[in-house]
C-alpha cells in the first residue's frame, strides 16, 4: 500500500536551554557543538538523509544564530576561497540547505512542545511530518533513527514513534508508551502518557523524540490543553488521536544522546568524536590517559 510521503520535518527549537547557562546566555543550546558541528545540524544530518526536503524550525526570541548558521555567509566563503581553502568550502555547501527548503517560525510564549508544533501547523499543511526534538542527537552503525522509522512507516502508516528503554527510575522525565503484542522492533501503541508520577509508568519504553505524525494532529493541539507541567503536550495530542488512527511504536536501534543535560552533552562530543576516523585514534589515547 502507497502512503502520503513524509517530505516535511519540524525541528522546536525555541527552548531555554537554562541547565547550560551561562554558555546560553548569549547563544541558543542548539547551537552548543558536538565535535565540530552544531547540535542542530546533528538532528538536521539526521533529517537529510531519510529524505527530507524542507526543514520547518520553530523558533523563538534570541534564536537568529540559527537562521544565520543554515544562511550562506558570502563574507567567509569569499575570504576562504581567495586563500584557495577548497575543503572548508566544501563542508559549509554541504551544511547549506537548498534555497527556499528551511522555513522559520516563532513560538511567542513557551507555551510548551505541543504549543511549538502547532506554531507550524500552516508551514506544515495537509501531509504527514516528522518531528525532531534538537536535544536528542542519534548514533547508529547504519540507517539513523528517522530512516529506521521511515522504513516502517513505507510498511503502516499512520503516525510512528521510536522508543528506546529507560529503568523505572528514570521513566518520570519523559513521555511512556503501553504497547500490544508486535514483533520487535515494532508494537502497535495502546496508550501515552507524559512524565507519569514514579511507580505509575505502564511500560519501560521513553518516547525518545523522534515522531512521525499525522496532519489531524493539529486541530488536536489547537484545543490549546494543559497537561503534565501545565504545559501544551505534545503526548496529550497524540493520546487523543490514537483513538482515530493507529499509532505504531519502532525501537531506535542506536544510541541517543540527551544534549540538553551535560552528561549527555560530554558523552556525545566523545562518541562523535571516537566515531571520527580523523579524531577517533588520538582521542582514545588521551581519554586513556585521563581515567
Ligand atoms: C519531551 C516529550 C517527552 C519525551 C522527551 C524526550 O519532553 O514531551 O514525551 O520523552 O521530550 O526527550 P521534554 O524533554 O521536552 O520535557
Amino acid at each position: 500500500m502507497h502512503h502520503k510521503p513524509v517530505r516535511k520535518a519540524v525541528f522546536p527549537v525555541a527552548g531555554l536551554g537554562t541547565r547550560f547557562l551561562p554558555a546560553t546566555k548569549a547563544m541558543p543550546k542548539e547551537m552548543l557543538t558536538v565535535v565540530d558541528r552544531p547540535v542542530i545540524q546533528h538532528v538536521v544530518d539526521e533529517a537529510r538523509e531519510a529524505g527530507i526536503e524542507h526543514l520547518i524550525f520553530v523558533t523563538g526570541r534570541n534564536k537568529s544564530a540559527i537562521e544565520d548558521y543554515f544562511d550562506r555567509q558570502p563574507e567567509l566563503e569569499q575570504a576562504l576561497a581567495e586563500r584557495g581553502r577548497t575543503h572548508e568550502l566544501k563542508l559549509l555547501a554541504d551544511v547549506l540547505p537548498q534555497a527556499g527548503s528551511a522555513s522559520f517560525t516563532r513560538q511567542q510564549d513557551p507555551l510548551g512542545l505541543g504549543h511549538a508544533v502547532w506554531c507550524a501547523r500552516e508551514l506544515v499543511g495537509d501531509e504527514p511530518f516528522a518531528l525532531l526534538l534538537p536535544d536528542m542527537i542519534t548514533q547508529s552503525p547504519g540507517k539513523r533513527c528517522l530512516a529506521q522509522m521511515l522504513d516502517v512507516y513505507n510498511q503502516t502508516g499512520g503516525n510512528v514513534i521510536a522508543v528506546e528503554e529507560t529503568t523505572p527510575e528514570d521513566a518520570h522525565k519523559f513521555g511512556i508508551v503501553a504497547t500490544g503484542a508486535g514483533k520487535d522492533p515494532v508494537w502497535p501503541i495502546t496508550g501515552m502518557v507524559e512524565k507519569p508520577p514514579k511507580g505509575t509508568a505502564p511500560s519501560n519504553l521513553y518516547i525518545m523524540g523522534r515522531y512521525i505524525l499525522q496532519p489531524e494532529i493539529f486541530s488536536l493541539l489547537s484545543r490549546m490543553e494543559k497537561g503534565a507541567g501545565g504545559e501544551i503536550q505534545i503526548t496529550d495530542a497524540m493520546v487523543h488521536l490514537m483513538g482515530q488512527q493507529p499509532f505504531n511504536a519502532v525501537r531506535h536501534q542506536g544510541r541517543t544522546f540527551d544534549c540538553g543535560a551535560k552528561i549527555g552533552f560530554l558523552t556525545a562530543n566523545v562518541a562523535f568524536g571516537l566515531a571520527r576516523a580523523d579524531l577517533g585514534p588520538e582521542l582514545k589515547v588521551e581519554l586513556a590517559k585521563l581515567i
